[in-house]
């Protein structure tokens, strides 16, 4: 199987779940969706208005709302948008004026998406079918792109990134949440990683992230490492997927994976 339909059965399986009146599953949250429903990154108060679904589903590493800084009327698309959490919360903010688009390539997340979007009456959101590699809009066609935890799933990195910068307008800005590598972790220590945070096997360094959004064309690029995962939070992700520290981890693996990854936020413009 391709990364990409193990990608999309892994995220399928989750959507399936909620969609069924289960709870979700884990997506990349370093002390965030895996231990309780969002509550470490998002402000609750602002998820109150939206279906309880969307916030069950949530999958993400961090708030990309938090330093989008959207306005009233503007038109914004994110990257991989799951269950639509980050969508239904940036279309209150762009009001019927503006427009939010998401877009994701899992079928069982879009039917998800749209149940979530029908549920609020939301009537300025599309959710679109496709890849973040092929972003099936025109060029120049939003002012903000917004992500949580997608990037890092991309095997071309670059050519989501530079297709982020084309449907960009000029001035437009990008605003994801993604996770990061801080330091080099042995190739068998990021395996045992995976087992328990699902966004860890394609992370890469800042240096590298920044290096990819020079080369596409972004400016005034600023990423910041906001949610650690420490050996804490590691633990916590562990026992709350009912397994063991040690079944993974030795004491010397434990010490080199802590605070190896963090969910950061970035920041360019086009
Ligand atoms: C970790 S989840 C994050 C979902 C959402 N952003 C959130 O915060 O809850 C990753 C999502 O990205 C989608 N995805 C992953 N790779 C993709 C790709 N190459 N093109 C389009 N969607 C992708 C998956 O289907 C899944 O819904």
């Amino acid at each position: 199987m391709s990364v990409k339909e193990n990608v999309k059965s892994y995220y399928g399986g989750i959507a399936k779940k909620v969609s069924e009146g289960q709870s979700g599953g884990c997506g990349c949250g370093g002390g965030s969706c895996c231990d309780g429903i969002s509550s470490n990154i998002y402000d609750i108060e602002k998820l109150k208005s939206l279906p309880k679904e969307a916030i069950v589903a949530s999958l993400g590493c961090g708030d990309p709302l938090l330093f989008a800084q959207l306005e009233a009327g503007e038109t914004v698309l994110d990257l991989g948008s799951g269950g639509g959490i980050d969508v239904l919360m940036a279309a209150k903010y762009v009001g019927e004026e503006g427009k939010v688009y998401g877009l994701d390539m899992t079928d069982e997340m879009l039917v998800l998406a749209n149940s979530n979007k029908e549920k609020m009456g939301a009537t300025n959101v599309e959710f679109l079918k496709g890849f973040i590699e092929e972003i099936p809009l025109e060029d120049e066609a939003v002012d903000v792109i917004m992500s949580n935890c997608v990037i890092n799933l991309s095997e071309d990195k670059e050519r989501a990134l530079a297709e982020a910068y084309r449907v960009l307008k000029s001035g437009g800005r990008l605003a994801i949440a993604d996770i990061v590598a801080l330091k080099e972790v042995p190739a068998d220590i990021r395996r045992s990683a995976e087992l328990w945070a699902g966004c860890i096997a394609g992370t890469i360094r800042i240096d590298e992230y920044k290096s990819i959004l020079e080369k596409v064309g972004f400016s005034k690029i600023e990423i910041n490492p906001a949610h650690l995962y420490s050996k804490s939070v590691i633990q916590q992700l562990v026992e709350g997927k009912k397994m063991l520290l040690e079944d993974f981890f030795d004491e010397k693996s434990l010490d080199i994976v802590d605070g190896a990854f963090a969910g950061a936020y970035i920041k360019a413009y086009k």
